[in-house]
Order: structure tokens, then C-alpha cells, then sequence
């Protein structure tokens, strides 16, 4: 497959500065409890490990997998769910960890899913916020960065399957 023209947005460096910045502030909220710290498969994967190792409280982990993207570059804004979460959740402290919330259809049917399931409370905590294209009013309790807009691959982030390894997060141009 051909090279995307790429430019360094965050280092690995930033990148985890702002996961312990996160970690300390869901570790000092959420003290005395045990949340259940759900990763969105797949492109939270790095900073979902990233940021539960850097907690200092005990946590429950797992996964959930959405797909809405296939292979371009847009939404399709139908999400099917090809992994739900399997440890329990009633009464329990759920904190949703994504890589990127864009327009926010992804999240929502997470969410909505979830709230079935009888959680104490869900907060959501994503490492990009990318503001272009939401539709849904999705709250954002724990965020890494803020961008405008751009399609951005690393540290998780894929184009078409590719790029997910990189350590640092890049724009893709063009
Ligand atoms: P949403 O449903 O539009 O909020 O899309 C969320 C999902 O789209 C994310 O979990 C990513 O998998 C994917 N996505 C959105 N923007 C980007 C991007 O800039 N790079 C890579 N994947 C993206």
C-alpha cells in the first residue's frame, strides 16, 4: 500500500504526560472505588494500557468493539458491535476509554448499550476530541487533546488497517 504524507501532531512523549495527567485525576476521582475501565477496541488500545498502568487505585478491565468505519475515512454512522464487554457492570463505575471522538455516532451507541446493562454511572474518557464533524452531544469527562480537525493515524489511529503501531500520533496530509 502506498505512503500517506504524514506530519508529527503529538510525540510519544506528550502523548504520555497528558495519559498521567488523566490517570491522576480518575485516580483521585474515583478513590475508594473500583471502577471498570472499558477500552474501545481497537484504536484505544495503546492509550487504554498507557493509561491503566499509570493508575494508582485498583481498576476492573475489559473491552467492547465497535466497527463504523470499515476502511474510509467517514463515518458511516452505523455501529455494529463485533465484541461486547463481559465483566459484570451493575452498580459498578464505568469508564469508557476511546481513542478519538469525531462525530460521536460510535460513542452514543456505546453508551446507550451500556446503560442497559444497569451501571452506577458511565463517564466517558477520550485522548482526542476532534470537534469537525460532531453531530452527537457527547460529554467528554477526561480528555487528552482538542483538535479542530484532520484525519490522524498512530498510536492506535489507523488508516485503512495502517499506522496503528507508530508510537507518536501524526496528521495525515492531504
Ligand atoms: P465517530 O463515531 O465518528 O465518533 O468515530 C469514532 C471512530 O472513528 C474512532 O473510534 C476511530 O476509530 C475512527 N476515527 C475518527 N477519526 C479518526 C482519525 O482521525 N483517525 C483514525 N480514526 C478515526
Amino acid at each position: 500500500m502506498a505512503e500517506v504524507e504524514k506530519e508529527l501532531l503529538f510525540s510519544r512523549e506528550t502523548i504520555l504526560a497528558r495519559v498521567r495527567d488523566i490517570a491522576r485525576e480518575i485516580s483521585s476521582e474515583y478513590a475508594g472505588t473500583e471502577p471498570v475501565l472499558i477500552g474501545v477496541l481497537n484504536g484505544a488500545v495503546f492509550f487504554f494500557s498507557d493509561l491503566v498502568m499509570e493508575l494508582n487505585i485498583p481498576a476492573i478491565i475489559d473491552f467492547i468493539r465497535a466497527s463504523s468505519y470499515g476502511s474510509q475515512m467517514q463515518s458511516s454512522g452505523s455501529v455494529a458491535f463485533t465484541k461486547d464487554v463481559e465483566v459484570p457492570v451493575e452498580g459498578k463505575h464505568v469508564i469508557l476509554v476511546e481513542d478519538i471522538v469525531d462525530t460521536g455516532l460510535t460513542l452514543k451507541k456505546i453508551i446507550t448499550s451500556l446503560r442497559k446493562k444497569g451501571p452506577a454511572s458511565i463517564r466517558v474518557c477520550a485522548l482526542i476530541d476532534k470537534l469537525e464533524r460532531r453531530e452527537e452531544d457527547i460529554v467528554i469527562d477526561y480528555r487528552g487533546f482538542r483538535i479542530e480537525e484532520g484525519f490522524l493515524v498512530g498510536y492506535g489511529l489507523d488508516f485503512n488497517e495502517q499506522y496503528r503501531t507508530l508510537p507518536h500520533i501524526y496528521t495525515v496530509r492531504g
